[in-house]
Parts: structure tokens; C-alpha cells; sequence
């Protein structure tokens, strides 16, 4: 069957990723989280003494791109690719609230996102992909098949975050979280380069009152129609 790309774009904690993990295994495609690979870099800066208390050295940081490489790894029993940073598995360590809160920022350097997003073209240059992001269906791949724009409140998307991050054992408070998701919604959606904003020809998935089900089968209803209608482009 013709391979399509599909572009999830959405605001933070939609659950973008979780459905398009999903959609990936359903279709037998290749998921590409760019988020993560934004929350990489913004690791490394904290590392590595760019981003401190409030303080963010742009061009320190951009000085070091050539020496971020970010690569994805399938791990079989998790049944998705873990993010690796300089060679180092840093999947759990890019997930904090301390990264979340400067991961925004640190999205909002052209040359930050002109590297990452060279690397998710070629990502998807066979197609076959599901990536999940703020740009993917305006800058990365414009011309996607299938395009998904995910919402829900703010408040309903903290509680999410806030759920999962207690249960990973993270000392947070749900205040804070709903703080970071509606600073992040304001940061993504009116940097310049890039903002979040809803392509052209996307279908919306407002999933406030959807169960993860009911979203799902959706999702996976309009990939395979969409599938099946370039399928029979291509053949005639
Ligand atoms: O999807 P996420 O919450 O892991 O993304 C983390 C941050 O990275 C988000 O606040 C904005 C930025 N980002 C971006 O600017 N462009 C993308 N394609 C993906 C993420």
C-alpha cells in the first residue's frame, strides 16, 4: 500500500505523542517525536551551563550545535524509539519540569530549529512517518497527506501532565504545571519564527471529552481513508 506522511501539530499536552505512537504501530510507520528533540538541546544547554537560573546564553548555545547529535533508538519492549543525546539515552531525563520550562525558549532560535528541522526531512523523506510537533504540517513537511491539529483546555491538559508526572515520582504541583502549559501556549504560539498555528487543510482533534479510545479510532479512520484515496491517485 502508498506510503503517506501524517503531521500532528497541537498544542502542549494533547496527547500528540501518545496518539501518535498509536497510529505508528496501527499503520506499521515510523513515529518521530520533534518535540523531543527540541527537549534534547534544551537539555544540553542546561548541561553544559547555557541556561542558567533565568539566564539563557543564545549564542553560547549555538556556537555548540555542531556538537548535539540527536539520534532515535527503537526499544522493542517500550515499543518506540527513546531519544539518544551525544550517544547517551536521555528519554527520561528530557521529560522534567525543570526542561519543560525552557524548552519554549530555547524553540524560539532560527538556527536551533533550522538544524532539527533538516534532520525530521530527512526523517520522513520515504515517507511512512508520523511525526508529532508545532510545525510539522506548516514548515517540516508542508505538503503532508494527512494533517491532525490536536486541542483540549489548558486546564485539562495540566491535569494529564500533572498525572503523569506524579506517577513518575516527580515532586510538582498542579498550579505550576497549568502555569508551564499556558506560558508554553503563549511562548509557541507567538514566537516568530515558526509559530504554532493550524495549517491549511488540517483536521482538528479537540479530544477534551474524548477517551483515548474514541480518539484513536478517529485518527485512525481519516489515515486510512486518506491512505486509500492517494493509493488510487497514484494507480490512475
Ligand atoms: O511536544 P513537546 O511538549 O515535547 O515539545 C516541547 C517544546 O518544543 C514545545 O514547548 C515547543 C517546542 N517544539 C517546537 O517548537 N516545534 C516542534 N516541532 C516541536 C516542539
Amino acid at each position: 500500500m502508498t506510503k503517506i506522511t501524517i503531521a500532528i501539530d497541537g498544542f502542549s499536552s494533547t496527547g500528540k505523542s501518545t496518539v501518535a505512537k498509536q497510529l505508528a504501530k496501527a499503520l506499521g510507520y515510523v513515529y518521530v517525536d520533534s518535540g523531543a528533540m527540541y527537549r534534547s538541546v534544551t537539555l544540553y544547554a542546561m548541561r553544559n551551563g547555557f541556561i542558567e537560573a533565568d539566564c539563557f546564553d543564545e549564542e553560547g548555545l549555538v556556537s555548540q550545535l555542531e556538537h548535539i547529535k540527536i539520534s532515535f533508538k527503537f526499544n522493542e519492549d517500550l515499543g518506540f524509539a527513546e531519544v539518544y543525546l551525544n550517544g547517551e539515552n536521555i528519554e527520561k531525563q528530557i521529560r522534567t519540569l525543570e526542561v519543560s520550562q525552557f524548552v519554549s525558549q530555547v524553540a524560539t532560535v532560527s538556527e536551533v530549529r533550522e538544524q532539527l528541522v533538516k534532520q525530521q526531512q530527512n526523517f520522513g523523506k520515504d515517507k511512512g512517518v508520523v511525526m508529532d510537533g508545532r510545525d510539522i504540517g506548516t514548515v517540516v513537511f508542508p505538503d503532508a497527506e494527512l494533517k491532525l491539529f490536536m486541542t483540549a483546555s489548558a486546564e485539562k491538559r495540566a491535569k494529564r501532565r500533572y498525572d503523569e508526572l506524579i506517577e513518575r515520582g516527580d515532586d510538582v504541583c498542579y498550579e505550576d504545571v497549568l502555569i508551564n502549559v499556558q506560558t508554553r501556549d503563549h511562548i509557541d504560539s507567538t514566537r516568530e519564527d515558526s509559530p504554532l498555528t493550524m495549517a491549511e487543510g488540517s483536521i482538528k482533534v479537540d479530544n477534551s471529552n474524548m477517551t483515548l479510545e474514541e480518539q484513536f479510532d478517529f485518527v485512525l479512520k481519516h489515515s486510512e481513508e486518506k491512505i486509500i484515496e492517494v493509493h488510487k491517485k497514484k494507480r490512475h
